[in-house]
């Protein structure tokens, strides 16, 4: 086991360090350099014409990819909705025969990401499975599969596999509106530059990164907070999920708007903030990080350098200046970062968590 963790301690930090590569691999020979059209993976062109909405069934951190995607595909003006795997049944959203139901998943097994899927595809929808393993039983049950080729994921806390789901999701997003809307979406100039970065640029944040001084930093807290805005919202799920998942403390994600809204109640001193801006209105995320700073709330801002959140907050995390695409995605990075860190720490099994299973497949 210590071989396969290629000088890490952890499954986990090794799958971290990975980032750069799994993003390669999910990018490549993908974009046409010609017209940044999106080639993937044999779709023909105009597949998604007909697609008139989508919905997006996971569940776990892949419900954040699927969460983001769906985000991502309204920025484009496709209808989305993410949906919870596991609430599919009883919420039983209509489908039409021109709506895509998209299942996100790392294994391609799980049980309730399956049954929405069949039912999906019983109630006359197109289906499309989002998964990182080839021969899996979503990628034979959905009538067209995508595969993120992030490598095998042995850490039960998903890092890498989230990562590429994302960058798929995003690149689906573009094409299904290219295709369903005759023209590509203003967002693809600058997305596709870039995504091109993205992999150096994961490089030097993992090389340059302050999470183990911040993770160190406040270690003692009593909860872990966590907001973004538009894509930096499931960014924000997913550091708080991550964070619960291996240190076993407290955290939860909030939309920075929401704060006002109920969750202001819980901060104190004793309950850092960690503040995502994605260059989505991030006038109003300070804001609301500063309404968590006069209740006496330690902020830490996961910005570029020269970010107005640099001087407001306690501490930063930097990410690159990058298209807002992607910007929650670097972000995303640091906050795997800060969670193994203090979960190393806090002297937990990082690898295998109490209680969770990397791939569930029972209801
Ligand atoms: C389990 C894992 C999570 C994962 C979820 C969905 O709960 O512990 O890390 O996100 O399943 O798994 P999938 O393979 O469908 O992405």
């Amino acid at each position: 086991e210590q071989a396969g963790k290629g000088g890490y301690d952890h499954f986990m930090l090794k799958e971290i360090h990975e980032q750069p590569t799994s993003l390669s691999q999910a990018i490549e020979g993908r974009i046409d350099p010609a017209d940044g059209h999106l080639s993937l993976d044999g779709f023909e062109p105009d597949t998604f014409e007909s697609v008139e909405d989508v919905q997006l069934v996971a569940c776990g951190t892949s419900y954040h990819a699927a969460l983001y995607g769906s985000l991502a595909l309204n920025r484009a003006g496709v209808p989305a909705t993410a949906l919870l795997a596991n609430e599919y049944s009883v919420t039983s959203p209509p489908v039409s025969e021109d709506t895509l139901v998209i299942a996100v998943s790392q294994s391609g097994e799980t049980a309730d990401t399956l049954n929405a899927l069949r039912q999906a595809d019983e109630r006359g929808a197109d289906t499309l499975t989002v998964t990182n393993v080839v021969g899996s039983t979503a990628a034979r049950v959905a009538d067209d599969s995508l595969f993120i080729r992030a490598g095998p994921e042995i850490g039960v806390a998903a890092t890498k596999t989230f990562s590429s789901q994302a960058v798929m999701v995003t690149l689906l997003a573009q094409r299904i509106a290219d295709d369903a809307r005759g023209d590509p979406p203003a967002d693809l100039e600058s997305l596709l530059p870039d995504l091109s970065r993205m992999p150096d640029e994961i490089d030097t944040l993992l090389e340059t990164s302050d999470a183990d001084a911040i993770a160190r930093e406040y270690i003692d807290s009593q909860a872990y907070f966590f907001i973004g805005r538009g894509l930096g919202f499931p960014v924000a799920l997913e550091g708080a999920l991550k964070f619960k998942e291996i240190t076993y403390e407290h955290a939860e994600g909030f939309a920075s708007g929401e704060l006002k809204h109920g969750p202001l109640a819980l901060v104190t001193p004793e309950t850092p903030v960690f503040a995502i801006f994605t260059g989505e209105e991030d006038e109003k995320t300070l804001k609301n990080a500063e309404e968590t700073q006069t209740r006496g709330a330690p902020v830490i801002a996961i910005c570029p350098d020269d970010h107005r959140a640099v001087e407001v907050a306690d501490d930063h995390l930097e990410i690159p200046e990058t298209d807002s695409n992607l910007a929650g995605l670097h972000a995303n990075v640091q906050l795997q970062l800060v969670s193994y860190y203090a979960a190393d720490l806090l002297g937990r099994p990082i690898d295998k968590p109490r209680n969770l299973a990397k791939s569930v497949t029972v209801e």
